[in-house]
């Protein structure tokens, strides 16, 4: 990792995989970066849009999301909507001039420790390169946070989230799950309300 940057990464990591491979890679001694604080969610299922873009606006460099592998969520299809979220979430991040490199959605499973450790050491290191929020931006603090709160506010508007419900709806009727697929869905039914955004 950079020397000259320590970045605060927030982590929504979900309690029957993520969370247990953080956990047991910590009993295992295996090393990575302690910059993660994290914050535990039953399912990836349960992130709201909203919440990474508060994480950054309060003071993270950079928000993980952590779940089970496609086809394992507890909850069935709960790590499939995230992947709806976290688009919307890169999609307003591109929109507002931050660098979607700062919000990363991955999978680990219980058992696995060890891919836990590579995914958020090589996501701390990632967000170290690119420094405190808004240095690669070219961005104010004043200016990012207002920026941040505004695209939360929208996350949370009926008009996102009627689109977010139809992308949703449109991914579950075509059991499409790529993440390339998902990101032409929501841009195609959250289009006016993301070109409102500033
Ligand atoms: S229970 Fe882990 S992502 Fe849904």
């Amino acid at each position: 990792m950079s020397a000259e940057y320590n970045p605060h990464i927030l982590g929504f990591l979900c309690n029957w995989c993520c969370y247990t491979a953080a956990d047991s890679a910590g009993v295992g001694r295996y090393q990575y970066p302690p910059n993660l604080r994290v914050i535990r969610i039953m399912c990836t299922g349960r992130l709201d849009p909203s919440f990474p873009l508060e994480g950054l606006a309060n003071g993270a460099d950079g928000i993980f999301v952590g779940g089970c592998h496609p086809g394992e969520c507890h909850y069935q299809d709960g790590n499939y909507h995230a992947l709806v979220s976290a688009s919307l979430v890169h999609e307003m991040l591109e929109k507002i001039g931050i660098s979607k490199e700062r919000f990363l959605i991955d999978w680990a499973s219980a058992a696995e420790g060890p891919n836990f450790v590579k995914i958020i050491t090589a996501f701390t290191q990632r967000v170290a390169e690119l420094g405190p929020l808004g240095k690669a931006e070219g961005k104010s603090p004043e200016e990012i946070r207002s920026q941040l709160a505004q695209a939360a506010e929208a996350a949370r508007s009926r008009k996102i989230r009627i689109g977010l419900i139809n992308a949703s709806r449109e991914m579950m009727k075509k059991r499409d799950f790529s993440r390339t697929t998902i990101s032409s869905m929501v841009q195609e039914k959250c289009a006016k309300a993301l070109g409102e955004l500033v």
